[in-house]
């Protein structure tokens, strides 16, 4: 069977961990010349998303000619509401899930032109989508993340460019990211209050988001441009 990413470079965000790392491994399972990056040191390129300095090196040194796919997948997620938000976290989390993901768009986009078939795929969350009264700063960030997708997806159509541009809703996922919730309210807990509000019953799999994304960066989704799909497990249906 032809692997649905043979040959196409890929540069995924936040590589290193949950969602990133299940991307970056299902594509290299499908063909893809994979480009981890993460601001967590380890076993992938060093790239902090809210850095234009860092965009700017990792697109200067770059050693492939063209980029087919941009998962633009890192961030981050502290609760806030509007009676104890601080402006300093209100700046780190949109620097991170809203900046990043424009400056992420932004540096690679000359890259993605020489595609024959670019994709950008913006990890948003079903919190840009829905108010979330302890995800004010992120939802906001995330919702930010959910409209550039669409204007630059109809920039990108406008200009005729092959690079098509689309948003993921990932609803509750089990990935480190719930590692603080779990460390103060208990795993049990953390899983078992988020599963009762999910409509199939249970958390997503890293895995399940992944496959979406490999399907909205593929060739079956040829005509698909500034749309948004929700894996959420029914959350947003109601
Ligand atoms: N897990 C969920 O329930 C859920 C739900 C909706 C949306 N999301 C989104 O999915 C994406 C991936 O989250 P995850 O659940 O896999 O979390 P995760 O914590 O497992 O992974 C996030 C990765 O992003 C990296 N990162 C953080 N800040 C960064 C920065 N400034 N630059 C580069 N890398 C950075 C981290 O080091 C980590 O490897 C995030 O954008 C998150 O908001 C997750």
């Amino acid at each position: 069977m032809t692997r649905r990413m043979e040959n196409r470079i890929v540069l995924v965000t936040g590589a290193a961990s949950g969602i990133g790392k299940a991307t970056a491994d299902l594509f290299e399972v499908e063909g893809a010349i994979v480009i981890r990056t993460d601001i967590a040191s380890g076993n992938h390129r060093k790239l902090d998303v809210a850095s234009a300095l860092e965009w700017q090196h990792l697109v200067d040194s770059f050693e492939h000619d063209r980029i087919d796919v941009v998962v633009n997948n890192a961030g981050i997620s502290p609760h806030d509401n509007i009676e104890n938000l601080d402006m300093a976290t209100w700046d780190t989390i949109r620097s991170v899930v809203l900046d990043g993901v424009m400056l992420g768009c932004q540096y690679t986009l000359p890259l993605l032109q020489n595609s024959a078939s670019g994709a950008i795929v913006n990890v948003s969350s079903v919190a840009g989508m829905i108010g979330a009264s302890e995800y004010l700063s992120y939802g906001a960030a995330k919702a930010g993340v959910r409209n550039i997708t669409k204007s630059i997806a109809l920039h990108c159509a406008r200009m005729r460019y092959n690079v098509r541009c689309n948003s993921i809703h990932p609803g509750s996922i089990d990935t480190p990211i719930l590692d603080a919730d779990k460390a103060q309210f208990g795993e049990e807990k953390t899983i078992r209050v988020r599963a009762e509000t999910i409509p199939m019953g249970r958390l997503g799999r890293a895995e399940e988001v992944a496959s979406a994304i490999l399907f909205l960066a593929s060739d079956d989704a040829s005509f698909i441009t500034g749309a948004e799909l929700v894996v959420d497990g029914g959350f947003t249906a109601r």
